[in-house]
């Protein structure tokens, strides 16, 4: 088989770039090494940036987003028993939507299903070869049967645990981590939000976070320790140690119910340099990672697939390759602010198991000053609405 763009991964990353190609008449197939059914399980993001928004408009795939998501022109940040309230729009002139990562991936699933795109689902063995050439190709087990596409350039869109990144030589990858000792449980059920917009809570007894996907499925997160399981945590004990950790009031509004899911998932910051090896580029997960505090994961996705969809489009269109040389350095700058953003909103909430009276008092002067600075609550603001791709 022959395609113009492999796209290794069917999770947000890869059906967005694949549809967007697809509207320019450009040619892709997406290998996916699970089932739809499989990948819309995974309850993930929930807020996206404007930046998002419009690719997915640019996509032809924001209808019913656009009908159905919320949107957020603030937050509250709550700390012991104090709370204030950043505004966005007042800040910005911007905001973030909630809409849920499953629908994003289900409303793409549609999409390419209704356009006749190519995605290959239980794929196995996915191996990339000759990237470094001007003729690479990638095969794949299916079946018990081995199958090869070449193509013009690959796309790495398989997320943290994927071959994309692995395929370039270590002496050319240089990868940056941090891990942070906690976890998120996350909780979602099937009950009215406890406020009309997220709060993000810092205690004494670590943070939290109240989020929602719509105005009967909230979303719900703590921070735990790594060892616990999420099978340790009963539906009573979460709701318990939430109500504890979010401002009073709040607690004797909440609504609890069943959870319909409950995980656990561990924090992490980490990048790899460079994002792209002669004609393969990572995007996504595959290329970097944030911890969640600030809800930039997805968004950090969308604006990869935004640099490497029109650098391929210039070299289609034109023959000219300055976007996708230029591809690395651009989604990079990108990449770090978000890292940073996101490292410094975790810092700024958690518990850390190491913190002596000192960074208490720092991290307690650090959320007062936010409270009490609108310069501070613009560069939260900025960041957290998403900055310019
Ligand atoms: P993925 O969504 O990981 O998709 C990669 C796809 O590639 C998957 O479908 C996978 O099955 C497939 N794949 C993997 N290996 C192969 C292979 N060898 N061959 C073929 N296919 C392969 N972000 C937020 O903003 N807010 C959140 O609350 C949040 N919660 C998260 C919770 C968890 C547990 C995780 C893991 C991530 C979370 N994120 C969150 C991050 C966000 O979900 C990701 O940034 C986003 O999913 C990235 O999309 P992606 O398409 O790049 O990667
Ligand atoms: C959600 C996740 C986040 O990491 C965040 O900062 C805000 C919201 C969510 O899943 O709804």
């Amino acid at each position: 088989m022959k395609t113009q763009v492999v796209i290794v991964g069917g999770g947000p990353s890869g059906l967005l770039l694949s549809q967007l190609l697809h509207r320019k008449g450009i040619d892709s197939v997406v290998l996916e090494r699970k089932t739809r059914d499989y990948v819309l399980g995974r309850i993930r993001a929930g807020i996206l940036e404007v930046g998002f928004v419009n690719l997915m408009r640019e996509a032809g795939v924001a209808g019913r987003m656009d009908k159905e998501c919320f949107v957020h022109d603030g937050t509250v940040i709550s700390y012991g028993d104090q709370q204030f309230r950043v505004d966005f729009e007042d800040l910005t002139g911007s905001h973030v939507v909630v809409y849920g990562q499953t629908e994003v991936t289900r409303d793409l699933y549609d999409a390419r299903e209704a356009m006749g795109g190519k995605i290959v689902f239980n794929v196995d063995h996915v191996e990339i070869h000759d990237a470094d050439t001007d003729t690479p190709y990638v095969t794949y087990d299916m079946g018990g049967t081995e199958h090869r596409i070449d193509c013009d350039f690959v796309a790495g869109c398989d997320g943290f645990h994927g071959v994309s990144r692995q395929t370039i030589p270590l002496a050319v990858r240089r990868e940056y981590e941090k891990l942070y000792p906690f976890g998120w449980l996350g909780v979602l059920s099937e009950t009215p939000p406890v406020h009309d917009e997220l709060i993000y809570a810092s205690s004494e007894r670590g943070f939290a976070l109240c989020s929602m996907r719509n105005a009967n499925l909230s979303r719900y997160y703590i921070q735990c320790s790594l060892s616990d399981d999420p099978e340790d945590w009963t539906d009573k004990a979460f709701w318990e140690e939430l109500k504890r950790r979010i401002p009073a009031e709040a607690a004797e509004r909440l609504v609890t119910g069943p959870s319909i899911e409950k995980s656990i998932a561990p924090l992490r910051s980490f990048v790899t340099e460079p994002m792209r090896w002669g004609r393969l580029f990572l995007c996504g997960d595959a290329a970097h990672i944030v911890p969640p505090t600030g809800a930039k994961g997805l968004n950090t996705a969308a604006s990869d697939i935004h640099y490497l969809y029109h650098g391929l489009l210039q070299f289609y269109e034109t023959g000219e390759t300055e976007g996708i040389d230029r591809y690395s350095e651009k989604a990079l700058a990108r990449i770090w602010k978000a890292e940073r953003f996101s490292w410094w909103m975790t810092n700024l909430l958690h518990r850390f198991p190491d913190q002596s009276d000192f960074d208490l008092k720092m991290q307690r002067a650090d959320i007062e000053f936010l409270r009490e600075n609108r310069e501070a609550q613009s560069v939260m603001a900025q960041n957290y609405v998403g900055l310019p791709f």
